[in-house]
């Protein structure tokens, strides 16, 4: 998927992005992602918080309705138990899937970690079926990391 910038550069630019921004950076991120990566539609960051997900930072058309997930349940729920990204191509064919969006086709979900353990994860849907490839998941990877040193 064509984006506005690649993400080599985006790397770069959200590392000078998370070191001028202080305690605004996750937000910060999350605008970065959705607003230069047509393909990102919807941009959320779930913190873990006991046996639950919660939602922080996000930027979309639209809120979802899903602030609150169990470990477990849904893909990011999915996500955030095996410590893997999760890559749905096609969310009506994925039982797990917490439906949200009307529009969404795809999702991907990326584990972030500190210390070995899950504390977080980002959460992007697509608008189209299998917006995301390896190339999505490796950047989004870095971005995880990124983001741990936030918390
Ligand atoms: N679809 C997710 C729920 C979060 S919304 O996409 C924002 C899931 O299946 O866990």
């Amino acid at each position: 998927m064509r984006s506005v910038v690649g993400f080599g550069q985006a790397l770069d630019e959200l590392e000078a992005l998370v070191a001028r921004s202080g305690s605004a950076a996750a937000q910060a991120v999350v605008d970065y992602l959705h607003d230069r990566f047509p393909h990102y539609a919807w941009v959320g960051l779930y913190w873990v918080d006991g046996p639950d997900l919660v939602l922080g930072e996000w930027k979309g058309p639209e809120a979802t309705e899903h602030t609150r997930i169990r470990i477990g349940t849904g893909v990011c729920g999915a996500a955030a138990a095996s410590g893997k990204t999760e890559v749905v191509a096609d969310v009506s064919q994925d039982p797990r899937y917490l439906a949200c969006f009307p529009y969404t086709k795809s999702e991907i979900v990326v584990p972030i970690f500190r210390d070995g353990r899950v504390i977080g994860e980002i959460d992007i849907d697509g608008t189209r079926l299998g917006a995301f490839g390896p190339d999505d998941q490796t950047f989004l990877e870095r971005v995880a990391a990124l983001l741990a040193r936030l918390r």
